[in-house]
This record gives C-alpha cells, structure tokens and sequence, in this order.
C-alpha cells in the first residue's frame, strides 16, 4: 500500500478499559511491536513495508456521543478530520451509537465508522433503519478479535484516505475545467467582438466604397464644369472691360455731339439725345458694370464650388500624403454651405499647420460629415441662428481640428451609441447612422488618431479630432520603436 500520514481514529465508548484496548491493538506503546502494515504483510504474506510507507494513528477518546460529536467538529474546523470511529452501541446515560453516528454524519459525511455491539444491543436490521445503508458503516461484534479490529482499521483508513485523494483531484480538476471554461469565456467574447468589429468594418468599407463611386461622379462632373465655367469667367472679365469702355465712349460722343450742337447739326443732335434717353443711357451706364460685377462674383462662386468639389470628391492616392489641412477644411465648408447657410454664422480658427501626413481623401469624409451634423444639430433648434466653429492648432506631433456647433447637444443615454454603426436619431433619408462610425474608424484605425466629442445638453457640441503630424506609418513604427 502507498504511505500515509496521520489517520486519525476517534474512539468513542462509557468504558475507559475499551479505550485502552484499542490503544494496545492500534498504537502500541511499544515500538517493538507490530505495525499494522506488519501485520497485513504476515497476514497475506506480503513484502513487510519500509517505515516510511507505514500508518501511524492518532487516537481520540470520547465517553459520551456528545463529547464525540464535539470533538468531530473541533478537528473539521481546524481541517484536521477523523479518518474513522469506533462507536459503542450502549452508552448509558447519554446517546447511544445510532444516535451518536447519526449525529457524527450531519456533521462529517465522509467519516467512516464501525459499530462496536454485543450480540443483545441491537440487531443490524434495526441500525440499517435507522441509518440507511451506507457503505461507510461495519459492525464489530464484541468480544473484538485483534485482527479484526486491525483489519477494520487498515481497510477503512485506507479506504477514507483514497476517497479524500479522489476529491482532492475531482477539487484539482474541477479548479481547472472552471479556468479552462473561463478562458474560452474570453476568447468566445474576444471573438464575438473581433466579429462585430470585422461586421463595422466590412459596412464601413461598403459605404466608403460606394461615397467612392460617388465621389469620382462628383469629380468628374466638377471637372467638366470647370472649363466651361473658366471661359465664363474670363468672358465675363472681358465684357466688364469693353462694356464699361463702350457706355463710357457712349457717353462722351453724346456729350461731345450735345456740346457741338450748331443748327444744322440739332436735328441729328436731337435724334442722339432721343435714342439715348430711350435707351435710358444713364441708368445703363452703371447698371450694366454693376449686373456684370454681380455676375462675375456668382461665376467666381461657382468655379470655387466645382473646385472644392473636384479637390474634395478626388479618390487621392492610395498611399498617405502630405495634406494642407486648412485648405481641406475650406473646400469642405464651401461645398456643405447649403446645409448651414440658412441657420448657422461660420467662425473659423484656423492656426498655422504644417502639411499633415494622412489619406487626405478619407480625411475630407470626416470633415464633411462632422459639419454636417453640426449643421444638423443647428438646424433642429429653430429659432436661434447658430455658429459653427471650426478651428485648427499644433499639439505635440499633432494637429487638432475642432468642430463644434451650438445646437441642443448629444443626451447622455445617447452618448455611448453614437458611434456604432447604425445609430441614428434622424428620421430615414436624412442620415443613416454611418458617418460617426466611418471616421472614428478613418481616423482612429487608418491614421491612428483620436476623435472624441463634448456635449452640453442645450449649449452644443463639440467634435475633436487628432491627427498625427508625421503620418499613420511612421506614428506606427514609432510606437513599435
Ligand atoms: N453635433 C451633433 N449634435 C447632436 N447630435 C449629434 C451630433 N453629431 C452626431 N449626433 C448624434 O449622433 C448620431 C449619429 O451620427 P452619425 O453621423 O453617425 O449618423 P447620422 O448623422 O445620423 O447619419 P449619417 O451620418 O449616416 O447621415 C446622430 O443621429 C445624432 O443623434
Ligand atoms: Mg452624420
């Protein structure tokens, strides 16, 4: 048999001779004497075991079913519990043995017990109804054989000390199947994140796909106005001059005819006067340079428009650029002017910044969309023109570009959703919940930047986005650096 240590047997008998029986028997004083390992080794002829294989028993002694009970749960709650007890059956005047180990139970399940009766205590059948049956319970008749009482010892030690190593090892492997369940737990959540990330991501490369195609549309539209809208213009400028040239020689000959007026020339003088006055000269004289002035102001608008379109809704290269950012956020005001004109004043706070390393196309997205629903935000709190602040400056290795609005303000409970895709507090075909999850995943994904927002409810919005100078890459490698 394998070694074992410290089994602790409780004895439990009103004869105090009894105790020393089983003290004889299970712990000899004298160390001559056999141990029970000995004695099972002559008993089935088996190797005698080395002395550190062999069982030492510490034995406990109780006269009374109480003081047993008292001592059982004394030991379990310093973790060092009764592998056994021998319990007699008469124990007069307190419990007697079924009582007692019907107690013992209650408290420790797992002791093992032998019950030690005469022939007239108690019949088995009469324990068996009172305990049930249990495999960790033996009747010893008494007299006691020695062999008896040492083979009843052995089996029931050994038999406990197995099942405690068996819970333990249930204990072990239930301590790592939990840990094992819990890491899968987190690699099922990491995976079902990666999964809903892979699912934002593949929406925001559709609608980034699609505002693509759309976006070479636009460009190439803005391209064919363009030249046409240039030969407008340089028209325009040339008319101004010539027009301006001739009601000005218009009006010096009429003048100089009126002042050479003689009487053979009045008549003709006269028909002149006539023709101009008709024509009413003076008025035309600055209302013509001044319909011309207005009509190349809206031209030059309109080339500036298509130009910010064309600059804007250009696909830019597939690698990042050195982008004026400035000029970014110009061309995307003038082609958004529609959606703020009408409700907000434009202030912007553009500081000196050094051409920023980035996807300036996907950037433009960003930009265009921030002010529109800042536009938005203006736009449902009717009756107080806004202002839309746009400003630009240099923090560290990185720009900033603030957007803010002063329209009713994002509400608390909706402020952990904005950006998830989908999220949207607009009624259909007016937004579609995308363009917060577009940028933050254009500017905190592709370039490794940041973009957050503060909100006042009832005072406004405002939209920050950082963007490291030195472009995503070398940010990047810096980092890994
Ligand atoms: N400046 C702002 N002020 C108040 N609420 C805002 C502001 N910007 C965004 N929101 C809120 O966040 C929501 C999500 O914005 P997001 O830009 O992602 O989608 P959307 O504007 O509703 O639709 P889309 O951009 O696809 O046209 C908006 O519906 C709105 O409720
Ligand atoms: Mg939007």
């Amino acid at each position: 048999m394998s070694s074992r240590t410290e089994i602790r047997i409780l004895l439990v008998d009103d004869n105090p001779a009894i105790h020393e029986d089983f003290r004889k028997i299970l712990a000899p004083a004298d160390p001559t004497s056999a141990s029970l390992d000995e004695i099972e080794a002559l008993l089935f002829d088996a190797p005698t075991p080395t002395a550190a294989e062999t069982a030492s028993y510490e034995l406990v002694s109780a006269t009374q079913g109480e003081e047993a009970l008292r001592l059982v749960e004394a030991a379990n709650a310093v973790d060092r519990p009764f592998a056994l007890a021998f319990v007699d059956m008469r124990m007069p005047p307190g419990w007697d043995g079924v009582e007692t180990i019907e107690r013992i139970w209650r408290v420790d399940p797992r002791i093992q017990i032998v019950i030690c009766s005469a022939h007239s205590d108690c019949s088995w059948s009469e324990v068996r109804a009172r305990v049930g049956t249990s495999d960790s319970l033996l009747i010893l008749k008494k007299p006691f054989d020695t062999i008896e009482v040492v083979q009843c010892a052995h089996a029931l030690a050994t038999k406990w000390t197995l099942a405690r190593r068996l819970r333990a090892q249930i204990d072990e492997l239930e301590t790592s199947v939990a840990s094992r369940t819990h890491e899968l737990q987190q690699a099922n959540t990491l995976l079902a994140e990666q999964m809903q990330e892979r699912a934002r991501m593949e929406v925001g490369l559709r609608l980034a796909q699609k505002l693509e195609a759309v976006g070479q549309l636009a460009a190439g539209i803005a391209h064919e106005i363009n030249t046409p809208i240039q030969y407008v213009g340089d028209n325009l400028s040339f008319l101004q001059d010539s027009v301006g040239e001739l009601v000005a020689m218009g009006t010096a000959m009429l003048a100089a005819a009126s002042s050479a007026r003689t009487e053979a020339t009045a008549p003709l003088v006269g028909q002149l006067e006539g023709l101009a006055a008709s024509a009413d000269l003076t008025y035309l004289a600055t209302a013509i340079p001044e319909s011309l002035e207005s009509l190349t102001g809206g031209v030059a608008r309109i080339a500036k428009i298509v130009r910010a379109m064309k600059e804007l809704a250009h696909p830019g290269p597939r690698e990042a650029t050195a982008v004026d950012l400035t000029r970014a956020l110009g061309n995307a005001l003038e082609v958004t002017a529609g959606a703020y004109r009408m409700v907000a004043d434009v202030v912007t706070e553009f500081a000196a910044t050094p051409p920023v390393v980035c996807f300036g196309s996907e950037l433009n997205q960003v930009f265009l969309n921030l002010i529109v629903n800042a536009a938005q935000a203006m736009e449902d709190r009717p009756g107080k023109r806004g202002t839309l602040r746009i400003a630009t400056r240099v923090d560290g290795g990185d720009v900033i570009v603030e957007v803010s609005d002063t329209g009713a303000g994002i509400p608390e409970s909706h402020r952990e959703r904005i950006f998830d895709a989908f999220f949207t507090t607009k009624e259909v075909g007016r937004g579609t919940g995308q363009g917060l999850a577009i940028s933050r995943s254009i500017v905190v994904d592709r370039h490794g930047g940041s973009l957050t927002f503060e909100s006042t409810v009832g005072v406004g919005t405002t939209f920050q986005i950082r963007i490291p100078i030195a472009g995503p890459t070398r940010r990047a490698q810096a980092a890994a650096a």
